[in-house]
């Protein structure tokens, strides 16, 4: 349970998305409170709406919104929220975040949280980005900074395709959250 456990959940812009509102649901039913943030591409894929209605909390895409709460409070849940999770991860926002890239929303809260709570990225892409040298090099970049990962794991893609770079299964990603804040 994440019972007063409050959750920061950034949705960036990979197929794998959808899936996203069933990790949301599933932190809800363990009593977390839930904070989404999504990239502008991600809703491409999913909707603010979808999020916002499962997380029973505001969703933020645009950092200067005029109407936008998010602003100050990120900086306000930088210091309570107990951990940040990215999923699924794209390439890009591995690779922002491996080099201290600012310049929307997400990225800019990952570069505040990372150094004050745990930041656990789920990546998800195809193989060839996955083992894509310079993705893992932004992967080793991060892990030997204290990021966390969990996955991508072997499966079918998308693509149709078998290989690695399948988002890690929900369970899977609650029982890595669970190891990282309930220590
Ligand atoms: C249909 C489609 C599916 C995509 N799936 C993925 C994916 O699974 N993983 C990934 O890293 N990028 C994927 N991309 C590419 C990203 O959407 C693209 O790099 C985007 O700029 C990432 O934006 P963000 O990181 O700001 O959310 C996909 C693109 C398209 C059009």
């Amino acid at each position: 349970m994440f019972t007063d456990r409050t959750i920061v959940v950034a949705v960036t812009a990979g197929i794998a998305a959808y899936k996203s509102a069933i990790l949301v649901r599933e932190l809800k039913s363990e009593h977390a409170d839930v904070h989404v943030i999504m990239t502008e591409r991600a809703v491409e894929f999913i909707t603010p709406l979808t999020l916002e209605t499962l997380s029973q909390n505001p969703v933020a895409v645009r950092i200067f919104d005029k109407d936008n709460t998010w602003d100050m409070e990120h900086i306000a849940l930088a210091d309570h929220a107990d951990i940040l999770i990215v999923a699924p991860a794209t390439a890009n926002i591995l690779g922002k975040a491996a080099h201290g890239i600012a310049d929307d929303l997400v990225s800019t809260t990952i570069l505040t949280m990372m150094s004050t709570i745990p930041v656990l990225m789920v990546p998800a892409m195809n193989t060839r980005m996955w083992e894509n040298p310079v993705v893992q090099q932004n992967v080793k970049i991060l892990q030997k900074t204290g990021v966390n990962f969990v996955g991508p794991t072997e499966g079918k893609l998308a693509d149709g395709r078998i290989g690695v770079g399948r988002m890690a299964e929900i369970n899977d990603i609650l029982k890595a959250a669970h190891k990282l804040i309930l220590k």
